[in-house]
């Protein structure tokens, strides 16, 4: 091999192994393979001053030289590559075995949680659920369901009047006119919702607070249907031996009324702080629907009949989940609903 060229490839070689990144590797290249100044190059423009019989076999000895170093510069290349990348890698790197962040999670507020409930138990036994306005006309506030001018809860003392006649709803009563102008009988209906009465707050009294009206009309409906059905509630709701006892009352929608309670799920009735030591449970008002009302909406009271009642749900959350101030459930303290999940 001609000397000069062997000076070269051993040069080439020894700085080739020097080279620690990509771009001394570029300066390399440069050097040797640079078109016009490399010193592969160079040697090529050497061939004319050759002997000419040694012409050919120079010649080659170059293009072999080149190949050469054309190979070397590209196996390095591809080392720097694979090295870059496996930084990159290195960088990017995730330890799925390290325990995760748990994103904090909602949960349904208790009342939702125990209305859920009840609407499911009624809707097994038949009942739709309906829906109405939060804000009422005196019509269905009042008049409608018998509540005469001049009845105490009529009085803006008790009701929160946003015009003269217009008012929050104090009872979920109102859905029953809703729903009887709107459908014809059979019906059976639950409407869960807010009511508002000026009411002080303290522990058992808040301005604002759930009820879930009850009601059915069709032929043939008797006080009996009534007790069987809020019997069958409390059993579902409770569990299975519960009793449940009718007192006298008076509402002016229902005509007879009744105040309905249960046996006390905690003590079976022989007294605990739950029902305050009677052993019964207060579950809210009833009675059989008052034929004036039937025929305020067009249903002939001749013909049809219907009983209706209506639960208290913040009550009935408040001792289901041992709560001594239902003011505690429309504060949306989170710490307080989190107990609940
Ligand atoms: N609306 C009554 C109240 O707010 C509760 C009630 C009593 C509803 C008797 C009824 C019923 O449907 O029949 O105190």
């Amino acid at each position: 091999m001609d000397t000069n060229l062997k000076n070269l490839r051993q040069r080439f070689f020894e700085e080739a192994s020097a080279v620690s990144n990509a771009d001394q590797l570029s300066a390399l290249r440069d050097k040797y393979l640079g078109r016009k100044s490399g010193l592969i190059a160079a040697e090529k423009k050497r061939l004319g001053t050759i002997p000419a019989e040694q012409r050919a076999e120079f010649g080659q000895q170059v293009n072999q030289l080149g190949g050469e170093v054309e190979a070397e510069l590209g196996r390095l290349a591809e080392g720097f590559a694979a090295q870059a990348e496996a930084r990159a890698l290195e960088a990017d790197k995730i330890d799925i075995t390290l325990p995760g962040t748990r994103p904090r999670q909602g949960h349904l507020h208790p009342i939702t949680l125990l209305r859920q409930k009840i609407e499911d138990i009624f809707v097994s036994m038949g009942y739709s659920v309906e829906d109405g306005p939060e804000i009422e006309t005196s019509f269905y506030n009042f008049d409608a369901l018998n509540i005469p001018v001049g009845h105490p809860a009529r009085d803006s003392a008790d009701t929160f009047y946003v015009s003269d006649d217009l008012a929050l709803r104090s009872q979920t009563s109102t859905v029953q006119i809703h729903t009887m102008k709107r459908k014809e009988p059979p019906l059976r209906v639950i409407a869960p919702g807010r009511v508002f009465r000026r009411d002080t707050p303290d522990p058992t009294h808040n301005p604002m607070f759930f009820q879930l009206e009850g009601l059915n009309v069709d032929r043939h409906i008797t006080l009996a249907d009534l007790k069987g059905t809020l019997q069958k509630f409390v059993e579902l709701m409770y569990g299975s031996g519960i009793r449940t006892r009718f007192r006298p009352s008076y509402f002016p929608f229902t005509e007879p009324s009744a105040e309905v309670d249960f046996s006390c799920y905690i003590c079976s009735g022989s007294g605990c702080r739950v029902c305050k030591g009677s052993g019964w449970i207060e579950l809210g008002g009833s009675g059989m629907v008052h034929p004036r009302v039937l025929e305020t909406v067009g249903i002939d009271p001749e013909e049809f009949s219907g009983f209706a009642f209506g639960l208290g749900i913040d009550r009935m959350a408040g001792r289901m989940y041992d709560i001594d101030d239902i003011r505690l459930l429309f504060e949306n303290d989170v710490r307080f609903l989190e107990q609940f999940v």
